[in-house]
């Protein structure tokens, strides 16, 4: 039996794959906003734009982490601030039984799915919370799915 010839990755060269829903209103013109700012955060980041946060089921953050995600992040409008009025609220609900009922149970660590609220005038944030969460995913390594 011949032994694989490509090499595990070292964890110090990890660069994560890294999800990251948007919703339309605050936090994807938050992001729009870092970019114009040239606010610097690292590449590691492909993200989606959905209407509202309030529109991520959970079977797209499981998918995202079975096709290769290492983390996942959902951001959306401050609470008071959705577009569509309660969006918001009805995700942070969904997201905390999501993380106590399906990411536990699957033996994911919490940290690899985040939820932040970032509004469209906090482009600075939004390097910010993108950057702490690409380290943090690099400290846990890459998710072996
Ligand atoms: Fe932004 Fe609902 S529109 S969270």
């Amino acid at each position: 039996m011949s032994k694989s010839k490509t090499k595990p990755k070292k964890v110090k060269d990890f660069e994560p794959n890294i999800l990251v829903f948007c919703c339309n209103w605050c936090s994807y013109a938050g992001a729009d906003l870092a970019g114009v700012s040239r606010f610097q955060y690292p590449p590691n980041i492909r993200v989606i734009r959905v209407m509202c946060s309030g529109r991520v089921d959970p079977s797209f953050i499981l998918k995202a982490i079975k096709d290769g995600a290492d983390g996942v992040l959902i951001s959306g409008c401050h609470i008071g601030d959705c577009h569509y009025i309660s969006g918001n609220e009805y995700t942070r609900d969904r997201f905390e039984k999501m993380h106590k009922i399906i990411i536990k149970q699957l033996g994911i660590n919490e940290k690899r799915v985040r939820l932040e609220w970032v509004s469209a005038s906090e482009g600075k944030r939004f390097a910010e919370v993108i950057t702490e969460f690409t380290n943090q995913i690099k400290e846990l390594g890459p998710l072996k799915n």
